[in-house]
């Protein structure tokens, strides 16, 4: 037997029992007595049961009335929790998201990006591919909801979250000497030129901590903004190079480049999703960092 039931007779019937008063859910549901005597009517119609009962001045809620409460109220709790879940899925599938990375985060980000964009159609998603300092006035002045990078910036307050390990290695032209090497010692690159990312990059600066650890000498060639020329210059016999694993894909199959065996290499770094400290994310972009936090590994191609 199906009860022919509707939501709008158990909302007034769930007021008229907690207050046990016909006149005080009328008020709060903003409708006249007789419309809720007639609600509650045609609720006991359908039961087939009297669901409250006076005696004296004082109303009292009948066995079945108690049973009927108890569904009445579980029933009203989980189509406002139906309704908060639509919301914020509304809030998911509309809106902006702005999110800024480092040069380097670009050759996995894009990837990543595309792949939420597929099930966010209607997430409109601007990607910033920029540096470290421009990272940090971004974060500074609270402009983009999410930034990738290399390492949460100093004196900002954020919320950094690593997610990956960032492997940086020592790259040489396919014909270099040194190829064929195991575990060579730092002292003999002491003399290499190298093609260097722009001061400002978190590659560069990264470089430049672990040859001033280990005391020795990085010599700096020509200087450049993208990985790509860096890779391309090495190749061309320009000097050796240093970068993250994650921007080599066909250059060591194609044997275009090699990695050196250097000891104390790869220089190991994290990538960190981060947000200013206190910044209330909206549904796409908590969806976004999640995305980062769980799935990102999957959209590395490593070589
Ligand atoms: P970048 O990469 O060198 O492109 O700035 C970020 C980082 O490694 O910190």
């Amino acid at each position: 037997m199906a009860l022919n039931i509707t939501f709008r007779q158990l909302k007034v019937f769930e007021s008229a029992a907690r207050h046990l008063s016909y006149t005080r859910a009328a008020e709060e549901l903003h409708l006249s007595q007789p419309a809720v005597s007639m609600q509650i009517k045609q609720l006991e119609d359908v039961v087939g049961l009297a669901l409250f009962e006076q005696i004296g001045k004082k109303m009292y809620l009948t066995a079945a009335g108690r049973e009927v409460y108890t569904y009445s109220k579980s029933i009203g709790h989980m189509l406002d929790e139906a309704e908060a879940v639509l919301d914020e899925l509304k809030g998911l599938q509309s809106g902006r998201l702005s999110i800024s990375v480092a040069t380097t985060a670009s050759h996995f980000a894009t990837r990543l990006t595309a792949a939420f964009s597929q099930h966010h159609e209607d997430v409109t998603i601007s990607l910033d591919i920029t540096n470290l300092a421009s990272l940090r006035e971004q974060l500074e002045a609270n402009r983009p909801d999410l930034v990738i990078m290399g390492q949460p910036p100093e004196g900002i307050e954020v919320k950094a979250d690593a997610f990956m390990e960032n492997p940086l290695v020592m790259i040489a032209p396919a014909s270099h000497p040194l190829g064929s090497a195991k575990n060579i010692p730092l002292a003999d690159i002491e003399n290499e030129l190298f093609v260097v990312r722009e001061p400002g990059s978190g590659t560069r600066g990264a470089t430049e901590r672990f040859f001033e650890q280990h005391n020795i000498e990085f010599q700096t060639g020509i200087e450049m903004t993208s990985n790509e020329a860096i890779k391309q210059a090495v190749e061309a016999g320009l000097g050796l190079g240093i970068v993250s694993i994650h921007t080599l894909e066909l250059e060591l199959e194609t044997r275009r480049l090699q990695i050196l065996d250097v000891v104390d290499f790869p220089i190991q770094r994290y990538w960190y999703i981060i947000q200013c400290k206190g910044k209330r994310l909206s549904p796409a972009a908590q969806a976004f960092r999640s995305f980062v936090l769980e799935q990102a590994k999957e959209f590395i191609r490593l070589p």
